[in-house]
């Protein structure tokens, strides 16, 4: 980062000069490090809307063009043209994979797709209405128990790989356990993607044949998910990793945080809002206004963003897709008529166009989703498993970091003050 400058601040009359930084796109950064042990004061910025946490080579967000890169790539590049293996690779180790290193990475995901057999009995567990999004942030968590803790880049390199491969499985069974059905088994000649459609939807009776569309969109869905800088889950991964805890256990925090429906929530959240909305007769002004009235805290799921302020990329590609797919696969649901004209009376209204609310990566996953027979409870989980290359590089750049220290943010108190003990009787 090349310094640029620097800001001055002035505290109880005592001048302060802070270094600047500038990031490779130009974004500006006050170093505030001596704030507090030079003025004993501190910021303050509850939500983190104007704070970095950190200085990242990962992903990088323009909200206000509409711009999001993987290590430089443009997303509608990598939609179009790459494998999701493939920007798994790019996301953790910083570049695309040659040809003879994409084999070896497939490979090693496909080898290491098959979970421990004691990890079944966990299923048992679980009652059959267990939502999917625990049972998954439990089996990460619990792969700690079956993978030492790493401590040397090989060890964690091959646990990377396993929870690349074991995660889909893990969904899968997931699901299988939801339906009452016997678990799939991954193949050792299938495809990262084809592993995981045969693991969700075929039955031991007959042969499964993927279906090369749904392959295709999973495969678009899971590369506009894969990382999106730092978002409320990979901040959490980001902290929880600072405090030296394994890669499975920041991890599965991810995936709970992530559970929201502020976050990765929001795409069933969307298809649970445009159902209810085709039930009341797709009254979309009835729901606009709803979102307006200040007695509702009803909000357009899958409508805005804290960084996106003119248009989220992935949901235009998104919605270009659901058109696609949909056509390619003869599925004709109601649900995506109802979301664009949601959209376009949403956008015509100046509540909307005033809070520059538009719609974000969840507004239209759902309805692919659907189309593709994924069911409304996986669609987080869904979510998870294209971040999961994000959080992993994000959390190995955080251990990695030169200078990296445990994140412990500062706070302003605001409550008692020093109180001498009350004795019961006399409170
Ligand atoms: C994801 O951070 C990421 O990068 C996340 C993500 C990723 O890839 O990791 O992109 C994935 O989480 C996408 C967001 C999915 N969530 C939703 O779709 C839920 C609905 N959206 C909102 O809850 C909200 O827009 C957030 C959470 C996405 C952003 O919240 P902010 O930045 O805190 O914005 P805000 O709540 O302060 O809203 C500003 C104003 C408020 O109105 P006023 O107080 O000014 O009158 O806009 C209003 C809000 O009430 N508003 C909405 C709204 N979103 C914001 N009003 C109606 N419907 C909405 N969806």
């Amino acid at each position: 980062m090349s310094d640029h400058g620097k800001a001055k601040l002035q505290i109880d009359g005592k001048d302060l000069e802070l270094p600047v930084t500038v990031g490779s796109e130009g974004e500006v950064g006050v170093d505030i490090s001596r704030l507090r042990p030079e003025t004993g004061a501190i910021t303050l910025d509850p939500s983190l809307a104007n704070t970095g946490a950190c200085e990242s080579a990962i992903t990088y967000i323009d909200g206000e063009k509409g711009i999001l890169r993987y290590r430089g790539y443009d997303i509608s590049d990598l939609a179009m043209h790459a494998s999701f293996p493939e920007v798994c690779h790019l996301l953790i180790y910083g570049r695309l994979p040659t040809r003879p290193e994409r084999e070896g990475f497939r490979t090693r995901l496909t080898r290491h797709s098959l979970v421990h057999e004691d990890m079944k009995k966990f299923f048992e567990g679980f009652p059959p209405s267990a939502h999917p999004m625990v049972i998954l942030s439990a089996m990460i968590a619990s792969l700690s128990a079956f993978y030492p803790e790493e401590d040397t880049e090989e060890e964690i390199d091959l646990n990377i790989i396993r929870l690349l491969a074991k995660a889909k499985t893990l969904a899968a069974f997931s699901y299988k356990k939801s339906i009452g059905q016997p678990f799939i088994y991954p193949r050792n000649d299938r495809t990262y993607l084809e592993n995981f459609l045969l693991m969700m939807f075929a039955v031991p009776a007959e042969p499964y044949d993927v279906d090369q569309t749904v392959r295709s969109a999973l495969n678009k869905l899971l590369i506009l998910h894969a990382d999106h800088e730092q978002n409320c889950s990979t901040t959490t991964v980001r902290t929880v990793g600072s405090g030296g805890a394994s890669l499975f256990a920041s991890i599965s925090a991810g995936v709970s945080a992530l559970w929201g429906p502020l976050h990765g929530g929001a795409n069933q959240a969307v298809i649970e809002m445009l159902e209810q909305i085709r039930q009341d007769g797709s009254d979309f002004q009835k729901y606009v206004d709803l979102t307006k009235s200040k007695d509702s805290d009803f909000k357009l799921m899958g409508f805005g963003h804290r960084v996106y302020k003119n248009f989220d990329p992935r949901a235009r590609i998104l919605k270009e897709a659901a058109d696609e797919v949909l056509d390619k696969l003869g599925v004709d649901d109601p649900l995506l008529e109802i979301a664009k004209q949601l959209e376009e009376v949403a956008l015509a209204d100046s509540y909307f166009v005033e809070r520059k609310l538009y719609p974000n990566v969840d507004f239209y996953s759902g309805v692919l989703y659907r189309a593709m027979g994924i069911p409304t409870d996986m669609f987080t989980v869904m979510f998870a498993l294209g971040r999961l290359p994000g959080w992993i590089a994000h959390w190995l750049e955080q251990r990695n970091a030169p200078g990296a220290r445990i994140i412990r943010p500062r706070q302003i108190y605001t409550g008692e003050t020093a109180r001498p003990w009350e004795p019961l009787d006399e409170r």
